[in-house]
């Protein structure tokens, strides 16, 4: 009987390597819970609150996502591979007396549909995020809000960042705002300015960062203080006039190829605001993550 139980435990040493590996191998990345410290932080850099949906794409026992609901009413859906973290998360909603505000799916997180996330939560590597995020800019609204622990998006630099400090260990919380993409050429006429030409604006973005020329009644002047978050775009425009500056600020919304706002002129102590809408040539438009296009 002695001799049984020696050659089992032998036979479990031997078998849980193989067990760890095979688990390593389907799972992209392991199974760390996030402390409550950390998950609070992470809500509130979000901003999250009862009118969002929230995603935690490899969700763990569902903490974020409970998290969420409880504090804030929130939905959410949890997404994780492993059954075992499925079946734990839903045994905590109902724990929770949440189970009516969030749903657990057992899918990988590369095959969901988040697309009516307006918040999304991560906790994985930056190799993983790297590979998710063309994903992120192709499912997600501009505006929607993009929260990971520890581990950020290389050149995809975060809107914010955060370190919280649990048990003499530190955590950093990054923040992401998904930007509208802004980039090619966006033309209106404007016939008190450019009775001649139609005038137009160049964007080149790295992400939420665009940067560009205007070209304005035929004269090529430099965007500057260029401020892109979600679709709400806005910048300023010197040209000089009688040897005077006039100091031109465009504010609107991208939607699509269009933009619709207001421009505030300053001419000569005196300040104007008329209304602006320029459409885009959509050949021009570029991909958002062109980096992850190539690779
Ligand atoms: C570091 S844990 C984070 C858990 C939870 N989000 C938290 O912060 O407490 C990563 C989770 O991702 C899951 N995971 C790994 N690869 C995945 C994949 N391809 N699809 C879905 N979930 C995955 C793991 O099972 C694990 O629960």
């Amino acid at each position: 009987m002695k001799k049984l139980w020696v050659f089992g435990f032998c036979l479990w040493i031997f078998l849980l390597p193989a067990e760890i590996l095979s688990q390593e191998k389907w799972l992209d990345v392991p199974y760390v819970p996030t402390k409550p410290e950390v998950v609070e932080e992470m809500l509130r850099m979000a901003k999250v609150g009862k009118n969002d949906i929230l995603y935690d794409l490899g969700c763990g026992d569902g903490r974020i996502v409970i998290t969420a609901a409880r504090l804030y009413g929130t939905r959410g859906v949890g997404v994780d591979i492993d059954p075992d973290r499925i079946r734990e998360s839903r045994e905590n909603a109902a724990q929770a007396g949440v189970s009516d505000l969030v749903k657990f799916l057992e899918q990988d997180l590369f095959e969901t549909d988040f697309h009516e996330a307006t918040v999304v939560s991560l906790y994985l590597l930056t190799s993983v995020n790297v590979r998710l995020r063309p994903k992120l800019f192709a499912q997600l609204k501009p505006g929607t809000r993009v929260v990971s622990h520890n581990y950020a998006m290389e050149t995809w630099k975060p809107d914010q960042s955060s370190i919280v400090m649990v048990d003499e260990m530190t955590h950093d919380v990054y923040l992401w705002i998904v930007p509208a993409n802004v980039s090619g050429t966006w033309v209106w006429t404007w016939p008190e300015i450019s009775p001649n030409k139609p005038c137009r604006v160049e964007m080149e973005q790295l992400f939420q960062f665009p940067h560009g020329k205007a070209v304005i009644d035929g004269e090529e002047l430099p965007l500057r203080d260029v401020h892109l978050e979600g679709e709400n775009i806005r910048f300023t425009v010197d040209r000089e006039k009688d040897k005077k500056a006039v100091i031109m600020t465009f504010e609107g919304r991208a939607r699509g190829h269009t933009i619709e706002g207001n421009v505030s002129i300053r001419d000569d102590g005196k300040l104007n605001r008329t209304s602006w809408k320029a459409t885009r040539q959509p050949a021009t438009m570029k991909p958002l993550d062109e980096e992850a296009d190539i690779n």
